[in-house]
């Protein structure tokens, strides 16, 4: 019975030492990550094509997506050839391009085959193929 207490305190010590060893010094916060749209460090909880284009792209693309030039060029997406190819704006989403920033890490693969195909058969777009997440996947 002796050895069972002394091996079960021995356990318990084992367990509960890190755990102290971690409230005695912790770890400092990560840094705050500057967010985007307001959505803090992502992912972005919207999932619908159009919801992601509103919540994320509009604010450098414009709601009609016409782009923009002021502090920078955001180029319009509205009829836009270089749409065409869709792994072309697949890897301008995930990896950024130039000032665009990479929102890979924001998004699952199903919301930037999303937001992909929304962007691509919206604006004067009638690109008719289809985006998969398995595209994106191989883009990461
Ligand atoms: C912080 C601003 C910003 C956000 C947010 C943003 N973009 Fe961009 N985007 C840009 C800029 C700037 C460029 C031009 C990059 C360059 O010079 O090649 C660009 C380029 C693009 C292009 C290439 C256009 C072309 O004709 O070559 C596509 C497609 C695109 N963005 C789609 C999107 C989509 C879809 C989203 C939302 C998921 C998005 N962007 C969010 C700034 C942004």
């Amino acid at each position: 019975m002796k050895i069972r207490t002394a091996i079960a305190t021995t356990l318990l010590l084992a367990i509960a030492l890190p755990t102290f060893a971690d409230t005695a010094a912790p770890t400092p916060p990560p840094p705050p990550r500057r967010g985007l749209g307001g959505f803090g460090g992502g992912p972005f909880p919207m999932q619908d094509g159009e919801a992601i284009y509103k919540g994320v792209c509009q604010g450098c693309h414009m709601p009609d997506a016409k782009g923009a030039v002021g502090a920078g060029m955001y180029p319009a997406l509205v009829k836009n050839e270089n749409l065409e190819t869709a792994g072309y704006p697949v890897g301008v989403i995930v990896k950024g391009q130039k000032a665009m920033p990479p929102l890979g890490p924001y998004f699952t693969d199903v919301q930037v085959a999303n937001v992909a195909n929304y962007v691509r058969s919206h604006f004067g777009n009638k690109y008719k193929d289809k985006v998969k997440p398995e595209d994106v996947k191989l883009m990461r």
